[in-house]
């Protein structure tokens, strides 16, 4: 996988990347329509040395044939990221669109209930199964329980050492949280998949992820209204861009990692093209400032 896209080989949470598409540079300044959809490949080094791609598409409340659909064309636009989870119920669903491209190709992160400590590894064993894979790319505790769940970390780090995923992290974490995890195994959680949008910025979690070398990965930010906000809509008009675009684009250009769910074809293709221009600086301290 380490072919996938520029990798920096810097320290887990590094950003390194660069745009596809026309010309395939990275552009600056003007915004530039283009007649393709633009999808960045920006990625962040996690601690195995694998790249995860900071676009991702996100699964929630797909099931069945939607979410075959659905996680199908987002692969055909350019999406090389998923995300599911045990109790979203749509791993074969999703895994029947997977089996139509190169494993190498996609990162797959599916994630364990926060309370299924008892079986944890034979419900990743579940997963697996039902992706058609033989590991995924990063297993997540979806939820703490129990605390931090110290239990339940150190079966996922068994999996990360049977060669099961590739890295392992956790979702919903306070830092608190994750420093207990890291003191009590030594082994410091790759990513945090936590709620985030403009209307949620926080500079201080931001930061606290960064210092530790934690990913933080994004969720629903496109939900709780920041969608219509009128900060978020008056930039998008003045750049021509819709406003999911441009939180999206935010989120890429903070280095965190952002996982748009859709099930209708040209969101899902429009949601990806974010690559063709750029937020400048006002703009991007103009959304931290919804927080
Ligand atoms: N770890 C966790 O606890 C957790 C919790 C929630 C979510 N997640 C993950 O994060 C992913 C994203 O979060 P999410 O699904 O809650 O919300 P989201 O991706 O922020 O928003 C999805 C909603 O926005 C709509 N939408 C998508 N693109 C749009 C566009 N361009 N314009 C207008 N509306 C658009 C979708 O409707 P249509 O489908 O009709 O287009 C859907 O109603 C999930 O799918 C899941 O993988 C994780």
């Amino acid at each position: 996988m380490a072919s996938r896209s520029g990798v920096s080989g810097s320290r887990s949470g590094g950003v390194s990347g660069s745009w596809s598409g026309v010309g395939g540079s990275r552009p600056t300044g003007q915004v530039t329509r283009m007649s393709a959809p633009t999808v960045p490949h920006l990625d962040a080094a996690l601690p195995s040395g694998h790249a995860m791609p900071l676009l991702g598409f996100g699964t929630w409340q797909l099931k069945g044939e939607q979410a075959t659909t659905a996680t199908a064309a987002a692969l055909a636009v350019g999406y090389v990221h998923i995300d599911t989870a045990t109790v979203y119920d749509n791993e074969a669903a999703v895994g029947a669109a997977l089996a139509q491209i190169d494993r190498e190709r996609v990162f797959i992160t599916t994630k364990v209930p926060g309370d299924g400590r008892a079986n944890a590894l034979e419900t990743l064993r579940e997963s697996l199964d039902k992706l058609g894979t033989s590991y995924v790319d990063l297993w997540l505790i979806h939820w703490p329980a129990d605390g931090a769940g110290v239990e339940l970390w150190q079966q996922l780090v068994a999996a990360r050492e049977q060669g099961l995923t590739r890295d392992v992290g956790v979702s919903n974490y306070s830092l608190a949280q994750i420093d207990e995890l890291e003191a009590a195994t030594g082994v410091l959680p790759a990513v945090n998949q936590i709620e985030w949008s403009p209307l949620l910025f926080d500079r201080a979690a931001l930061d606290g992820h960064t210092e530790r070398g934690v990913v933080l990965e994004g969720y629903s930010a496109l939900r709780g209204g920041t969608l219509e906000h009128p900060v978020v809509t008056g930039i998008a008009e003045r750049l021509g861009r819709t406003p999911a675009q441009v939180i999206i684009r935010w989120h890429l250009q903070h280095g965190i990692v952002v996982i748009p769910k859709s099930v209708d074809p040209q969101r899902i293709a429009s949601n990806a093209d974010v690559g063709g221009f750029e937020l400048a600086a006002d703009d991007v301290t103009a959304l931290d400032g919804l927080g």
